[in-house]
């Protein structure tokens, strides 16, 4: 059994989760993610770890209450233990000197770059870090990303911090950039992802995505995870989760997202939750 050490709701509708998990801690690196289940009857919930603490044995997830899945999650206090925590698993980020990147986050996907952000930055690269929701009630942990960022962008949709609009602001921004943007990486939901993507195609950057389909065992055996990658289908769980955004058939990958969105989402409204921050993650 894993203990539940810290549990809060951050902004709305997004949970902060801090669990004993020593030897999780211990062989995480960025970009991995785990496999949680909220109690004995559970469905197995891929989420991306933010935070670890090796010495301490803890691991931080941030998610978004989005299902029944995650309601369960959400209703976690400190003291209280969950069954299943399996990981590290998928591939870590490849961390590398580049030199300048971009990298953009929303959602859950804001905690989920820290620690790629970190390894970046201690491995001396420029980092823009850019933030983005609906609107700047909507933003966590900017105090963190301004220790770690030479440059920290807000991006909200209602213009109450930063640029105003969707992602795709990006575009007039990465134009006026004196020195140029070696690498990009989003994370996110998927929607957030592939527009990303698409904005930054036509600069040629190459642009990592980690993509979050359904999973089962998150080790490779159901095939569940499946993505189309250049052409080619690749297992999310094993190959990636990280993959080039230029090269992802992002329309197969929404609707393979939509397969349980009945089953999930119907039992949570009904239930008399409604969600507040973002509406396309899963
Ligand atoms: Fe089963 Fe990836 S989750 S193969």
């Amino acid at each position: 059994m894993f203990k539940v050490l810290s549990s809060q709701m951050i902004v709305p509708n997004l949970h902060q989760i801090t669990l004993e998990a020593p030897a999780v801690a211990k062989e995480m690196r960025p970009g991995q993610f785990v496999i949680l289940r909220a109690d004995e009857d559970g469905e197995r919930t891929p989420l991306s770890v933010c935070d670890w603490d090796a010495e301490l044995g803890s691991i931080t997830i941030i998610f978004l209450n989005i299902g029944s899945t995650t309601n369960r999650l959400s209703e976690l206090r400190d003291g209280m233990y969950i069954p299943t925590v399996v990981g590290p698993l998928g591939n870590a980020t490849d961390i590398e000197n580049y030199g300048t990147v971009l990298l953009v986050g929303g959602c859950y996907g804001i905690g989920s770059l820290f620690p790629i952000a970190r390894a970046l930055k201690e491995k001396g690269n420029r980092i823009i870090m850019v933030m983005e929701a609906r609107s700047s009630y909507l933003l966590y942990w900017v105090e963190r990303y301004k220790q770690i960022s030479d440059e920290v962008v807000f991006i909200t949709r209602d213009g109450t911090l930063g640029l105003r609009g969707h992602v795709t602001c990006l575009d007039d921004y990465i134009k006026n950039q004196e020195t140029p943007i070696d690498m990009a990486i989003i994370n996110g939901c998927t929607f957030l992802m592939k527009t990303g993507s698409d904005t930054t195609k036509p600069f040629d950057i190459k642009t990592i995505v980690s993509l979050n389909p359904i999973m089962i065992d998150g080790t490779g055996m159901c095939g569940v995870c499946r993505v189309r990658i250049g052409g080619e289908t690749k297992f999310a769980c094993v190959d990636g989760p990280d993959f080039d955004g230029h090269q992802v058939d992002w329309e197969e990958l929404l609707q393979r997202r939509k397969t349980y969105m009945r089953e999930e989402v119907v039992p949570f409204r009904t239930s008399g939750c409604q969600g507040h921050s973002c509406k396309s993650q899963g």
